[in-house]
């Protein structure tokens, strides 16, 4: 059975073992680059990372004036996250289940994937997002992960409704990063953002 292939529960024991395995020194990986091209010309103000992991994304928007909230399921990538100097509000929480109460000038998440669909979980933090505030999604483009962990393009605009919502990017694309073991490793994204009728 290839990666792909392979089935998983991603509930909260399974995000803990990863994260216990993918133990590292230093601050962790640097921000994903759709962060600075989605985000970078937004006014500043208040912001949720849904399941944040090691804080890469939340720590780069609190350094540009945002005030961020951020969310994971893990409580031992949080004590990571939290080890590194920064104004980031950090929040252990199931996000199946917990609502923060308040709604967000940017909601963003990057690569999580929870117990729940993929699409259900991107439809209960859309409402998260303020009038005029901001959604971006950025997750693994189907066919290069567990199919439950992908999404397309075409599949997450579908569920944002027009008389909600106006699309402003929708990208599949692909990168390489370099691996904290040295590796050269692809990656097959996908890249929603879109914002809130007022
Ligand atoms: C692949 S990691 C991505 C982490 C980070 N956003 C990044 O881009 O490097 C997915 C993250 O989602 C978190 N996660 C998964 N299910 C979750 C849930 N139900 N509630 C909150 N966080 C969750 C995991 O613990 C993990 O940190």
């Amino acid at each position: 059975m290839n990666e792909h292939q392979e089935t998983h529960d991603f509930d909260r024991p399974y995000w803990e073992r990863h994260w216990q395995q993918a133990r590292r020194n230093g601050p962790g990986p640097a921000p994903n680059p759709y962060l600075l091209r989605e985000t970078g010309a937004l006014k500043p103000g208040t912001a949720l990372d849904a399941g944040c992991g090691e804080g890469g994304e939340a720590r780069w928007l609190a350094e540009h004036g945002w005030d961020v909230t951020a969310a994971d399921i893990s409580a031992e990538v949080l004590a990571r996250a939290g080890r590194v100097p920064s104004s980031v509000d950090w929040v252990q929480a199931d996000l199946t289940d917990w609502t923060p109460g308040r709604q967000f000038d940017l909601v963003m998440t990057h690569y999580a994937h929870p117990s729940i669909p993929q699409l259900a979980f991107y439809d209960r933090i859309a409402e998260w997002v303020a009038p005029g505030g901001t959604l971006l999604i950025v997750g693994h483009l189907h066919g290069h992960h567990p199919a439950e962990a992908t999404a397309t393009a075409a599949n997450i605009t579908a569920r944002l409704a027009v008389a909600k919502w106006a699309i402003v990017t929708a990208d599949e694309q692909a990168r390489t990063v370099t691996a904290p073991d040295g590796r050269s490793v692809s990656l097959h994204d996908v890249v929603v953002r879109a914002t809130r009728h007022q």
